[in-house]
């Protein structure tokens, strides 16, 4: 699918760096974090069943999904964004996952939170987006095996619009759909049949989740929906190949203003993915031009830490990097732009990750890993030993290994400190891993492509 890769036989390859582990160990991070019954292959000793009881304003079931971070908060807005972007880089890079020996892993990553998001959508117009109350939550250190709060439920509907939150999950579902399409011809159906549905209620209710769940604001504000309205069409016209969602999508492209350049590519900002999808699914000249200026002011203007790695924002700095390596690594090689140029910033970006300054920022990856991410759950000691707050305040490392979790990440000066409390280095999210787990799956594809 993609246009050959002669341009990369200049690049040195055989990388310091073993991709195919780091995605592996991603995959693992995401296991930890499944809230509800857990199956028989759970591959995460020290977690086992928890939040049985999650159920909706009627009581619907709601178990299931994903912590969303350290805490036990479920977020179906970022849980979400994660399951589009892994979905994505397992789409394009299907092989990469298949050498890595991590496909059915990572079939089984998004069903997890697919099957979830089923569950959420209670009925045509109302998605639940929230289970669990911060103040609350955050009150508790612990197990999330233990955690006995009530966790209420949140929801978006006619009276209480979210058109982004909506809009997300549209692009999971049809994102999801198309992936499953040649596994679970039913499922596939399914999920499309739910995005098709939140397509509806996302465009014709409008409005900002956040203030239909205040909760949610200061933790995952959403500054606008006209990107998730475009990305949701978007989506949508990549499975069904629907013109009509199509003409959809360049509609909101012009009315939302959404070919400005961004500087960032998150949960609350998707243009640059957008850009990117248009114009692989068109070829037209204006949208191919509109990544590469994205693309080349990343690279080349955007700033930088003293060793090199992107810093758009201290909250979140390495997953920043990874999602605009991953957006420049995909347009590369699809739209066969400056292609050596990208893949080579995407290596470096993710090799900083993995340990180019000596310090790794993916747990369990490497010799000099973080030994103490913000995170309740791993920092517990064995059962039966109890877990509290002792242990958010323990100086030693977590007994528990957060496999493949990478952490926030160091500030503008390279400067990092592992340290359990200190969440604007070493927290860990649903959402930071997304777009990392997407790259290394892109240089895999690489690295084997090479070897032909
Ligand atoms: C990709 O781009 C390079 C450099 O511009 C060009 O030489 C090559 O022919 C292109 N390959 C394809 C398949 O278009
Ligand atoms: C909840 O758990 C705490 C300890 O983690 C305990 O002190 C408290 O009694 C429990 N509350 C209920 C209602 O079970
Ligand atoms: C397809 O997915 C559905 C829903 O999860 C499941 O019940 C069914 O067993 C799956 N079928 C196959 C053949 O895997």
């Amino acid at each position: 699918m993609f246009y050959s890769l002669w341009v990369l036989l200049f690049i040195t390859f055989g990388s310091a760096y073993d991709y195919r582990h780091a995605l592996k160990l991603s995959l693992l991070f995401y296991e930890a974090q499944r809230s509800g019954p857990l199956p028989a292959s759970n591959r995460i000793t020290w977690r086992s069943d928890s939040a049985l009881d999650d159920h909706g304003l009627n009581n619907e079931d709601l178990t299931g999904g994903y912590y969303d971070a350290s805490d036990y908060v479920k977020f179906s807005f970022t849980m979400a964004f994660t399951t589009t972007i892994l979905t994505w880089g397992m789409l394009s890079f299907r092989h990469a996952y298949n050498e890595a020996g991590q496909y059915q892993h990572g079939l089984d990553a998004i069903k997890w939170a697919t099957d979830y998001f089923i569950k959420c959508h209670a009925s045509k117009y109302e998605f639940y987006g929230q289970i669990g109350d911060f103040s609350l939550d955050h009150a508790f250190w612990g197990r999330p095996e233990e955690m006995n709060m009530t966790r209420p439920a949140y929801k978006i509907d006619i009276e209480h619009p979210g058109s982004d939150l909506a809009g997300e999950a549209v692009a999971a579902l049809a994102a999801a759909s198309l992936l499953f399409e040649n596994f679970n011809q039913s499922y596939s159906d399914e999920l499309l049949r739910h995005a098709t549905e939140l397509y509806d209620f996302a465009t014709m209710y409008r409005g900002l989740y956040h203030d239909s769940i205040p909760g949610a604001k200061v933790y995952y504000e959403s500054t606008g929906y006209g990107d998730e309205l475009t990305w949701a069409a978007i989506w949508l016209y990549k499975k069904t190949k629907d013109v009509k969602y199509i003409e959809q999508a360049e509609t909101f492209y012009t009315k939302f203003r959404i070919k400005d350049r961004p500087n960032e590519f998150f949960y609350n900002k998707k243009v640059a993915g957008i850009q990117l999808l248009l114009a692989e699914l068109t070829l037209r000249p204006e949208y191919i031009s509109t990544i590469k200026n994205f693309c080349d002011y990343t690279i080349k203007e955007q700033i930088r830490t003293p060793k090199g790695l992107i810093f758009i924002d201290k909250s979140g700095t390495l997953s920043h990097a990874a999602n605009v390596a991953f957006i420049c690594l995909h347009a590369g090689l699809t739209l066969n732009i400056s292609q050596a140029a990208y893949v080579s910033f995407a290596k470096e970006q993710i090799n900083y990750m993995l340990g180019s300054t000596g310090q790794s920022f993916v747990v369990g990856y490497g010799q000099n890993y973080p030994k103490q991410p913000h995170h309740s759950a791993s920092s517990c000691p064995n059962l039966p030993e109890p877990c509290g707050w002792k242990q958010f305040t323990w100086k030693g490392p977590n007994p528990q290994i957060l496999y493949g979790a990478l952490v926030s990440g160091p500030d503008q000066n390279d400067h990092y400190e592992d340290v359990r409390e200190e969440f604007l280095y070493n927290e860990v999210t649903l959402d930071y891993n997304a777009g990392f787990q997407s790259t290394l799956a892109g240089l895999i594809y690489i690295e084997n492509e090479n070897k032909l």
